[in-house]
């Protein structure tokens, strides 16, 4: 594979997605190959987890389950093609957001990073959003109207802990306080070295 994998990851509302289209978008316009991708997916799998936020969340097992087959089919179905043809991929929540959300809510987190172990392929870089709830929550009331089930603070503490807790070398922290053209120009310039190799 010679394309790049670049992931986002935080809570809800914290500008993710705003900056996944944005980078790229940008990688367009600049001249290289790439796809902006999401997770869950809006397949089959990633339809019903959906359905499930809104009305009556399914056991943690069954949600676990459903996120793990619809990633399979997203790195088998888009992701290695993509990446087999050079592109860099912007991913929109990976198998970060099972350790932190299906975490948070009780399951063993060595047990879902085995989970993962022999199917995933591993990003070039993490950008890990960091932001205050409260605004995070105030953010999704205002652009959607209403919070789902996960969209609560207590739940949305427990699960940004598990966030904060990723370092290494690939892992960036991002002040998501700051404007969205502060925040663009930070990410491109970890992106732009990556790139240019
Ligand atoms: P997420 O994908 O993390 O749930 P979104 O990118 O959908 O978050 O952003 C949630 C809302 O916050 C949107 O209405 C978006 O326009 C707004 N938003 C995103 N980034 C910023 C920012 N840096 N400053 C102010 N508002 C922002
Ligand atoms: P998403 O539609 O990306 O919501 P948002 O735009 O607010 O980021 O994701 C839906 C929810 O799914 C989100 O609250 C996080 C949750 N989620 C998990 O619990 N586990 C996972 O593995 C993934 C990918 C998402």
């Amino acid at each position: 594979m010679n394309g790049k994998l670049i992931v986002f990851e935080g809570i809800d509302g914290s500008g993710k997605s705003t900056q996944a289209k944005l980078l790229s978008e940008k990688l367009k316009t600049l001249g290289f190959n790439s796809e902006y991708t999401f997770e869950p997916t809006n397949r089959e799998y990633g339809k019903k987890l959906r359905d499930s936020f809104s009305s009556n969340r399914l056991t943690i097992d069954e949600e676990l389950d459903l996120f793990i087959l619809d990633r399979k089919m997203h790195i088998e179905c888009d992701m290695t093609p993509w990446l087999n043809e050079g592109k860099v991929v912007v991913l929109d929540r990976y198998y970060y957001s099972s350790i932190a959300y299906q975490g948070a809510r009780g399951y063993d987190i060595e047990k879902i990073k085995s989970l993962h172990a022999d199917f995933i392929i591993e990003p070039d870089l993490v950008f890990i959003f960091n932001f205050e709830i409260d605004k995070c929550l105030k953010r999704i009331e205002a652009s959607r109207g209403a919070t789902n089930l996960l969209e609560n603070k207590s739940y949305l503490e427990k699960v940004d802990l598990i966030f904060k807790k990723f370092q290494g070398n690939k892992f960036i922290h991002i002040d998501a306080s700051l404007s969205i053209d502060e925040i663009h120009n930070n990410i491109l310039s970890f992106v732009k070295p990556l790139i240019s190799n």
